[in-house]
């Protein structure tokens, strides 16, 4: 029962999964033979219905004859009269199996059997009749017409014929196998002949297939083409998605235009943004931090030359607010603008906003900057990096709760992947994409379009309560080369 349903199942997966020409031309040829099997069995019954019918015809006229022929010789019982009718009927007839002649009585006179008449014959069809009457009989050697002649009308006997189909049944079968024959020979030209023509129908919608493959693989400029344009409602459709695959196409270069815009700008801003940061560094550095540093000595000179202890303490403790104010805008400085950065290079950057951050925020960071020494970073893509390790810092620091910060730097074939994971609380990275439209979380989304305008990718991995990994990917060409 199971294997009947698994081979049922198998059988219809198998059609389901053929190509459309396969399906079209397996289901002509299937009708097309069951056409001809129903053919040759109809051709074949009609046939032996004819056959028989004549078998039967001439059965009756053949005992009519022998019976009129017989007469005299019965009402004598010449038998070797008799016996020599039979001879040559039987010899005449390839269709007569047997004749027998019986008196009034029934009783046997002559007969063509070498063996003596099988029993039970002659009571089949004993006659009180003046017309000849037949009998089918169902013998080992296939349905046997018995036909009983009445002789003289009965008052001589009987003449019994028995007939038999061997021959008949010999051209019946071939001339059934001949149609049958003939009939596959039509099924397979047939076949091939609608196979051509099929490709009619089908190469119009295997085209559309094709069409469609491109498309969904993001060719939008592909086109069917005009030959296998066609009318009626396939060559609707290809109109259909022609025109849709224009506008697609339309839609997708308009998107494309705005996206290279919306980089443009955002390359410019970010540009901006740090030609600010660096300005506002400079000039808290050159004017606040000059002016304040003055005032130190200033006020350190008053401190050691005033006499009385008031004043004395006075300026020392005015003398440590300015170096505690010094040392905030020493940290904004930084912060805003490492002007190591461009002074000292990258991985002195990194390593001195990596101690001042420790020192802060009591974190402990474990940096492999090692590779650093053989690759020398363009000032874009130095600021760009420094800036997600930045934003990553001090979203750990924000949020994590963390006890450690990895940072390690590889080379993977062309790429220069940089990883900071720390081991703090971690999110539900669900929250990411919704984060994109909220003005007020834009760091996460500043990282990847930071990443996105030197040409990289920045994945975050992280569950909650299993830290934040950050993983970010630049081709080195972009890190080491000016991009054109
Ligand atoms: N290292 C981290 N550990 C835990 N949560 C984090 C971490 N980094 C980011 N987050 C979560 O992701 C949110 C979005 O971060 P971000 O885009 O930088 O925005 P913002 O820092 O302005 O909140 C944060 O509010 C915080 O909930
Ligand atoms: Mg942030």
């Amino acid at each position: 029962m199971i294997k009947k349903k698994l081979l049922q199942m198998f059988s219809l997966e198998f059609v389901g999964s053929a190509s459309l020409r396969t399906k079209l031309i397996g289901i002509h040829l299937l009708m097309a033979l069951i056409f001809s099997i129903w053919i040759t069995y109809y051709t074949q019954s009609i046939l032996q219905v004819y056959f028989y019918r004549q078998l039967e015809q001439q059965g009756i006229a053949i005992s009519r004859d022998i019976a009129g022929r017989s007469i005299d010789y019965v009402l004598t019982e010449n038998t070797f009269e008799l016996s020599s009718t039979i001879k040559d009927t039987t010899e005449n007839n390839n269709s007569v199996r047997y004749i027998f002649y019986l008196d009034q009585e029934n009783k046997v006179i002559a007969h063509s059997f070498e063996k003596g008449i099988p029993v039970g014959l002659i009571e089949t069809n004993l006659i009180n009749d003046l017309e000849p009457r037949v009998q089918l009989l169902e013998t080992e050697e296939g349905p046997v017409w018995d036909i009983a002649a009445p002789i003289a009308d009965g008052q001589a006997g009987t003449v019994r014929v028995g007939l038999i189909a061997t021959g008949l049944n010999s051209v019946v079968r071939s001339i059934s196998s001949n149609v049958l024959i003939s009939m596959i020979m039509v099924a397979v030209f047939s076949t091939i002949i609608a196979y051509s023509l099929q490709k009619v129908i089908t190469d119009p919608i295997l085209n559309m297939v094709k069409a469609t493959q491109a498309v969904a693989a993001g060719n939008f400029s592909y086109r069917i083409q005009g030959n296998a344009i066609t009318s009626g409602e396939i060559g609707l459709l290809v109109k259909s998605f022609n025109k849709m695959a224009e506008k697609l196409e339309k839609s997708h270069q308009e998107i494309e235009t705005v996206e290279k815009l919306r980089r443009l700008l955002l390359e410019k801003v970010v540009s901006i943004q740090e030609e600010e940061r660096k300005r506002i560094a400079i000039e808290l550095h050159d004017e606040a931090g000059q002016s304040l540093t003055g005032l130190k000595f200033t006020l350190k000179s008053l401190e050691n030359s005033s006499k009385d202890p008031y004043f004395k303490e006075e300026f020392k403790e005015i003398h440590e607010q300015i170096s505690n104010t010094l040392n905030s805008i020493h940290q904004i400085i930084v912060e805003l603008r490492p002007k190591l950065l461009d002074e000292l290079g990258f991985t002195a950057t990194v390593k001195k906003y990596v101690n001042e951050y420790q020192g802060r925020y009591g974190i402990k960071v474990n940096g492999e900057l090692k590779i650093l020494d053989d690759i020398e970073i363009i000032p874009e893509a130095a600021t760009t990096i420094f800036r997600i390790i930045q934003e990553a810092l001090t979203n750990t620091a924000k949020y994590a709760r963390a006890n450690q910060i990895n940072i390690s730097f590889q080379k993977q074939q062309d790429n220069l992947l940089v990883m900071i994971e720390d081991d703090g609380l971690g999110f539900d990275p669900s929250l990411i994409n919704s984060y994109k439209n909220n003005p007020n979380k834009l760091g996460i989304f500043g990282m990847k379009e930071r990443a996105a305008l030197i040409g990289g990718t920045l994945i975050i991995d992280t569950t909650v309560g299993d830290g934040v990994t950050i993983l970010l990917r630049v081709p080195l060409e972009r890190v080491t080369h000016k991009y054109e």
